[in-house]
C-alpha cells in the first residue's frame, strides 16, 4: 500500500562491461583543473580516457561511458587496473570506485536509501518536503484499487473527519482527504465511508483498524510529517494511493485473536475450552457486494466456522468410521451418551468427568487445603493394528499429576483402554494459571496423543 507523490523520477542505468579484464569505474574529477583548450567537460574527459590507452597492448581499450556534470563532476569509464593507475596521475583526478549493480527495491524506498527518521539526510532535508515520496501505510480495503493523482485536501476543519455532512459539502471534496490524528479512527473511517469523499489518508498510531470500507490507508504520525509538510507548502498537492499489496508472513502467527475466549466457559467451567481453533480474523470473503469489489473482510465465528467444518469434513472423509462426537465438540444429549454410555450425565448433573481429551482442576483460592481430583478416561486405538503407548507427563507448577496405568497396550484397531489421571493441587505461588500435559507416546511409532491440563482458581462471574 503506497501513497506516492508525483514529481521526481530516478532512472537506473545498466552499464555494460566491455573487456573481461576491465571494470566500470565511477570517476570524480575536479573541474577547476580543466585546461582552457577544452570546449566542454565532455571533451576533456574523452581526451583523458583516450590518453590512458597503452599503445603496446591491443587489449587496452579504455572507453568513456557517461559524463556527469550536475550532481557530481566526472565520468564513468571501462578501465583496466593498469589504466586506472594511470588515470590517478591525471591532473584533476579526485577519486574512483568500481560501479556496482544496484537492485531495484522501490517497495522499501527509505530502507533502500538507508534513510532513517531520526538523523542524517532524511530529517536534514525536511523529509524531502514530501514531494515524490512514497509512504507505506496499512489498509484493509478489500479491493484492488488505484486512486490516481487526486488533489490532497488538508484543512483543519475538514481534517477532523468527524462530520460526513461537512465533508460531502466541501468544495473540491472529491479528492483525497487527510484525516488528523484526533478523535477515534473508527469514527473517522465511518464518517468518510458515508461521505462523498473519494479517498482518505488517516493519520493514526492505533493498531490496525478492524475494517476499511472506504478506499483509505492509515499512516503513522511519524510518516505524516512529510505529508503535512508537502500539502501545506504546495497549492496543487496531489497524491495517488495504490491499494494492491498483501503483506504475508507477519509474526507472530498463528496467534489466538484477542477477542477469542480463553475459556473455561462461564456457563460451565468444568470443561476446558477452546476445543479447536480456526482462522477467523479478518478473513477476506466473497459474496458481499460493496463498492466496486465483491469481497470484504469479516471476523468472528462465522468466518472460523467454515474452516473448522471443512477440517472436520476432511477428517470424516479420511476416517468415515470416526464418530461425529470424536470430531465435533457440539454434543447433543445423544452424543454425550455415545461417549459416557450413561444417562447419569446430563446438564442438570454436570460433572467434569466427561470423556474429554483435556483436564481442568478448579480449586477454591480462599481455601488453603490441597485439592485432589481424579478423572477416568477411555481411549480408542484408531491407529493401525496393535500399539503400545507410554505416558509422559509435564507437571503444572504447584501440582502433581499421576496416571495409572502408565502403559496402554492395544491388541488391534478400535480396541479401547481406560486410565485414570489424579491431579493434586497444593499451591500456586506464581499467580499465573499453571498448565501441564499428559501425553501418550506410541512406542516405536509416530503417534503422540496429548491432553492439556489446567489448574485454575474458581472465578466467580
Ligand atoms: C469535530 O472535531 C472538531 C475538532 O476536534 C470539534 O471542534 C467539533 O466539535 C467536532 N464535530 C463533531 C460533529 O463532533
Ligand atoms: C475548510 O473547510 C471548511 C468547510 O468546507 C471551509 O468553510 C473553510 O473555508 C476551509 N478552510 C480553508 C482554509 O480552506
Ligand atoms: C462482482 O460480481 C459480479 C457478479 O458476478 C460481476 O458481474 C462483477 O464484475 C464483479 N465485480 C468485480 C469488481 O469483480
Ligand atoms: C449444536 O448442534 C445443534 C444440533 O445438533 C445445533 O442446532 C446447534 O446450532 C449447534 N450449536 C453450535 C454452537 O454449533
Ligand atoms: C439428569 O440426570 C439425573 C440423574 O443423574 C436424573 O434424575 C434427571 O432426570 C436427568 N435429567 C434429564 C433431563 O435427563
Ligand atoms: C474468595 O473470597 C473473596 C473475598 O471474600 C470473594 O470475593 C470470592 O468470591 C471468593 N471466591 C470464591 C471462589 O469463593
Amino acid at each position: 500500500m503506497y501513497v506516492a507523490f508525483p514529481l521526481s523520477y530516478f532512472s537506473l542505468l545498466t552499464l555494460r562491461i566491455h573487456a573481461w579484464s576491465a571494470t566500470t569505474y565511477i570517476v570524480h574529477m575536479d573541474k577547476s583543473f580543466m585546461p582552457k583548450a577544452f570546449a566542454s567537460h565532455l571533451s576533456w574527459y574523452s581526451s583523458i580516457v583516450d590518453s590512458l590507452r597503452s599503445t603496446g597492448n591491443p587489449e587496452s581499450s579504455p572507453s568513456l561511458i557517461y559524463s556527469y556534470d550536475s550532481g557530481a563532476h566526472g565520468f564513468s569509464a571501462v578501465l583496466s587496473a593498469y589504466e586506472l593507475e594511470k588515470l590517478k596521475m591525471s591532473p584533476g583526478f579526485v577519486s574512483a570506485y568500481p560501479d556496482r549493480a544496484a537492485t531495484i527495491d522501490t517497495t522499501h524506498t527509505p530502507e533502500f536509501l538507508s534513510l532513517n527518521s531520526y538523523s542524517g539526510l532524511w530529517p536534514a532535508s525536511n523529509y524531502g518536503e514530501g514531494d515524490g515520496k512514497t509512504i507505506t501505510g496499512k489498509t484493509l480495503f478489500p479491493a484492488t484499487a488505484l486512486v490516481q493523482d487526486l488533489a490532497l485536501i488538508y484543512n483543519k476543519t475538514l481534517s477532523a473527519c468527524n462530520s460526513s455532512v461537512l465533508l460531502s459539502n466541501a468544495p473540491g471534496g472529491n479528492g483525497i482527504i487527510i484525516c488528523d490524528n484526533t478523535g477515534s479512527l473508527y469514527t473517522q473511517i465511518s464518517e468518510i465511508t458515508v461521505s462523498r469523499v473519494r479517498a482518505a489518508i488517516f493519520i493514526s498510531d492505533e493498531p490496525e483498524p478492524s475494517g476499511m470500507p472506504c478506499p483509505g490507508v492509515v499512516i503513522s504520525t511519524e510518516d505524516s510529517l512529510a505529508l503535512i509538510k508537502y500539502v501545506t507548502s504546495n497549492k496543487n498537492a496531489q497524491a495517488s494511493i495504490k491499494l494492491q499489496q498483501t503483506i504475508l508472513g507477519t509474526k507472530p502467527a498463528p496467534t489466538v485473536a484477542s477477542y477469542s475466549s480463553r475459556g473455561p466457559s462461564p456457563s460451565y467451567p468444568g470443561v476446558l475450552k477452546p476445543y479447536i481453533m480456526a482462522p477467523g480474523s479478518l478473513v477476506l470473503k466473497g459474496g458481499y457486494i460493496f463498492l466496486s469489489g465483491n469481497f470484504t473482510m469479516l471476523s468472528g465465528t462465522s468466518m472460523a466456522c467454515p474452516h473448522a467444518s471443512g477440517v472436520a469434513a476432511l477428517l470424516k472423509g479420511a476416517h468415515p468410521e470416526w464418530s461425529a462426537a470424536a470430531i465435533s465438540m457440539n454434543f447433543t444429549q445423544k452424543q454425550i451418551m455415545t461417549i459416557t454410555r450413561s444417562k447419569s450425565y446430563n446438564c442438570s448433573n454436570p460433572s467434569s468427568d466427561l470423556n474429554y481429551p483435556s483436564f481442568i482442576v478448579l480449586y477454591d483460592p480462599n481455601m488453603s487445603k490441597t485439592t485432589v481430583k481424579t478423572f477416568r478416561r477411555t481411549v480408542t486405538n484408531v491407529g493401525e493394528g496393535s500399539a503400545t503407548y507410554k505416558v509422559k507427563i509435564a507437571q503444572p507448577e504447584g501440582s502433581t499429576i499421576t496416571v495409572s496405568p502408565e502403559t496402554l497396550m492395544f491388541g488391534k484397531t478400535y480396541e479401547k483402554q481406560s486410565f485414570s489421571v489424579t491431579i493434586t493441587y497444593s499451591s500456586n505461588s506464581g499467580g499465573e494459571v499453571p498448565f501441564g500435559e499428559v501425553v501418550w507416546v506410541e512406542e516405536n511409532g509416530k503417534h503422540n496423543v496429548r491432553s492439556p491440563v489446567v489448574v485454575s482458581p474458581v472465578v466467580s462471574f
